[in-house]
């Protein structure tokens, strides 16, 4: 079993510009962002799997004032229960079998910086109190010691996981989880934030060019765009950026063509936007084709005014208001965000 543990130093700029987003709920979490790096507050950070979440917990740091100390990552799920202990706080020689000298734990590793708990929901119980101790008193007990050590780290967790749900069958712990979510922070899925599919679209296009210097600029076609902008990504953020690399090694030309794209992307809207020549004794789903081709047109819209809703209205010959309730029903933007 791999087992990541990273020791991150990267300057403030590089990660929190690389946070891409203009979707009002991306501008919000960027404030917040800001406003909780400037306390030692801790964080827990859910959404779906793909968001954003460790991105987002690397821009806290790199935030901060700990942001010249180490940014240390640690996947609760990529370890055995019993490891997960003394790679966290550390373990004394003969603590048990194989445990030949002291060591520290990724805890003191952090010193000074912020460890990074990410799938916290794995971890099993008896470590949560352990974790619990550490949160309120500073100190982390090395496995086989019973001498405290202090540290001085600040904790992100993470986690997709619905832990009020595993609270309610005593899977996770209430306490700690009070002690983790001082501060919140949800990040809305992709399909929440449709208007950020082409910045992020060209951000992963520009990368790709700096990771292979030389290679020839790619641009997405307008129709391919609206392809992108409908599809749901369910893998969110990370899948959208997997289909980018993935585009541009088959790519051969200077522009990603919808016939490019994945059958499930591609012919996504398609089969439900076609209006038969014959109605046969199946019949449609009227509801489901008008809001079906409602959704492709406003995306259109938007798409050619570069997100201007105003402009996307008038494209339209719909009122301005009119427009918002139609993106709020189409989640392109959601129901809690101002116009
Ligand atoms: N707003 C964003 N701007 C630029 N890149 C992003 C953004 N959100 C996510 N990414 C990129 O998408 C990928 C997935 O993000 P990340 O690993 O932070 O998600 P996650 O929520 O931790 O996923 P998982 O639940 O699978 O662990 C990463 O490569 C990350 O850099
Ligand atoms: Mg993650």
């Amino acid at each position: 079993m791999a087992f990541e543990a990273r020791v991150i130093d990267r300057s403030y700029a590089t990660v929190h510009s690389a946070l891409i987003g203009e979707h009002p709920t991306i501008r919000k979490l960027r404030a917040l962002i800001e406003r909780v790096a400037r306390q030692d507050v801790t964080v827990l950070i859910t959404g779906e799997s793909g968001v954003g979440k460790e991105i987002v917990a690397q821009a806290i740091h790199d935030s901060s004032p700990r942001r010249d100390n180490p940014f240390v990552p640690v996947n609760c799920a990529a370890l055995p229960h019993d490891l997960l202990e003394s790679e966290m706080f550390g373990h004394q020689r003969g603590a048990f079998t194989g445990a030949a000298t002291n060591r520290a734990g990724l805890f003191m590793s952090a010193g000074g910086g912020t460890i990074f708990l990410d799938e916290i929901s794995e971890m099993p119980l008896g470590l949560q109190v352990k974790l619990l101790r550490v949160l309120e008193d500073g100190m982390v007990r090395p496995v086989g010691s019973d001498r405290g050590l202090r540290v001085d780290v600040r904790v992100i967790a993470a986690t997709n996981a619905d832990l009020n749900a595993m609270i309610a069958r005593n899977a996770f712990r209430e306490d700690l989880f009070y002690r983790l979510q001082v501060v919140p922070i949800v990040i809305p899925p992709l399909r929440e934030r449709r208007s950020d599919i082409p910045l992020l679209v060209d951000h992963f296009l520009a990368q790709a060019r700096v990771r292979h210097p030389g290679a020839r600029p790619l641009r997405v076609s307008d129709e391919a765009m609206v392809h992108l902008w409908s599809y749901d990504w369910p893998g969110n953020v990370r899948e959208l950026e997997n289909l980018v690399e993935r585009m541009i090694i088959l790519c051969e030309s200077d522009t990603i063509e919808v016939s490019l794209l994945p059958p499930n992307i591609a012919n996504q809207s398609r089969t439900a936007d076609e209006i038969p020549e014959k109605l046969d004794e199946r019949g449609i789903d009227l509801n489901k084709l008008v809001k079906s081709i409602e959704g492709r047109l406003i995306n259109q819209a938007l798409r050619q005014t570069g997100g201007n809703k105003q402009a996307a209205a008038r494209l339209l010959g719909l009122k301005r208001t009119t427009f918002a309730a139609k993106l709020r029903r189409c989640g392109v933007i959601s129901p809690s965000d101002a116009d």
